[in-house]
């Protein structure tokens, strides 16, 4: 699982963050830290850039304004062992000078770009979490509050409560018949239409023994009432969250918004979206949740060494006794026995369930392969 180029690859990481640091950021954090912590003034946030370099030159004043350390105003805190904040962003974000400088570029207090597909790409890219910013994001002319729960949660919400720029489609009613009418790849294309697919994902249990486990029989497996939190990554338009939550289980969904505003859609349902990308840490404590799921995401197109750092911060997350449900990874042939299934078996989960099936959708000749997995961190003895 860990390739030679792995190595190779993180001292080249290593000694271009040495480069980038000693360069560009020492300077830049020298030459801010002697800001005075009163000079708070969304006007006149310009910093002391040397302009001999380049690259610290050409970082926007917004960005510089968030990133330089803030001194405390009570001096050393502790907690912090510091008596200095240094807000995050990033370690990639400067990587991007022209996508960070269109991103940056603001007046403060006034209207954000309506950029959602630039800020997006910087986020993809690596530039995670974003940084903050001082104006007002774009927002619908006319928003329509959602419908009440728990109607929200099986209705397609007003066209009024989205802000379409960043997608092909510009309403609902598109999103909905996109699997019919549009040619090409969208992710989780036929999500939207509550009516089709999503009405019977993961309720049907009559297809014990095959990949498509049902909710009600991962449940069945832990103490009824026990697996109450949990976390779904990638999790389309939460379909997920809204079966487990008429379960009055809580789960939090985290998607991006890849041609389709899936964040508005979650958030309209009545469940909780988070927008993260697979690459972030989970924002969530150690031993903490019960479950977590995650569908047709986790697969071959994310880097192995990526994913071997994701399962591992998944084990984290769950409490020991939570299960991981791996649902419809997919892979190539003998990947799954030369890679998957090492990798897995790796990171110290007990197997509950483990079915492989063939994937179809686009032809026996590709020989893709699914795997539906349910693992459970180990009750004593996880660390
Ligand atoms: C910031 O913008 C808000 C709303 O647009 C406005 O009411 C307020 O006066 C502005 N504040 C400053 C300091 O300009
Ligand atoms: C689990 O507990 C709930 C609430 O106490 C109850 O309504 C439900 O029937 C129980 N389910 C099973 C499978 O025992
Ligand atoms: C969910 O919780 C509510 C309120 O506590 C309760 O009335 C209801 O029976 C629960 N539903 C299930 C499926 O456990």
């Amino acid at each position: 699982m860990d390739s030679p180029h792995s190595t190779r690859s993180l001292s080249a990481t290593s000694f271009y963050l040495f480069i980038l640091l000693s360069s560009n950021l020492i300077t830049l954090f020298i030459s801010t830290t002697f800001y005075s912590s009163c000079s708070f003034n969304p006007t006149q946030t310009r910093a002391t850039i040397n302009t001999a370099d380049t690259t610290t030159s050409e970082l926007p004043p917004e960005f510089i304004a968030f990133t330089t350390p803030k001194e405390l105003p009570f001096g050393i805190n502790s907690n912090f062992d510091s008596n200095e904040i240094y807000p995050p962003v990033g370690s990639p974000c400067t990587l991007f000078p022209d996508e960070l400088n269109r991103y940056m570029s603001y007046e403060v207090n006034g209207s954000c770009p309506d950029d959602e597909l630039l800020a997006q790409k910087l986020l993809l890219k690596g530039c995670e979490p974003l940084p903050r910013r001082r104006c007002h994001p774009a927002a619908p002319p006319e928003y329509v509050e959602p419908y009440p729960i728990p109607e929200s949660f099986w209705s397609t919400p007003s066209d009024s409560s989205v802000v379409w720029t960043a997608y092909t489609c510009k309403n609902y009613l598109c999103l909905i018949n996109r699997k019919r009418d549009q040619r090409g790849f969208d992710d989780c294309k036929d999500c939207f239409d509550l009516g089709g697919r999503e009405k019977t994902r993961w309720t049907e249990s009559n297809n014990r023994g095959g990949i498509d486990f049902g909710i009600d029989e991962v449940l069945e497996v832990k103490k009824n009432g026990t697996i109450r939190i949990g976390l779904d990554i990638g999790g389309g338009v939460a379909t997920f969250a809204v079966r487990m939550r008429e379960r009055n289980i809580t789960i939090i969904t985290t998607s991006m918004n890849l041609n389709g505003p899936f964040n508005s859609f979650i958030a309209s349902r009545g469940v909780i979206p988070m927008y993260i990308s697979i690459s972030q840490r989970l924002p969530f404590f150690d031993n903490t949740l019960d479950i977590v799921h995650s569908m047709h995401v986790l697969s071959n197109w994310i880097p192995t060494t990526l994913l071997h750092f994701l399962l591992f911060d998944i084990y984290r997350v769950l409490r020991p006794g939570g299960l991981f449900w791996l649902d419809h990874f997919f892979c190539v042939g003998e990947q799954l026995e030369d890679v998957y299934t090492p990798l897995l078996e790796s990171i110290g989960f007990n197997k509950v369930k483990w079915v492989v099936g063939k994937k179809l959708d686009r032809g026996p000749e590709l020989r893709e392969l699914y795997l539906s997995a349910l693992l459970e961190k180990p009750l004593t003895n996880s660390w």
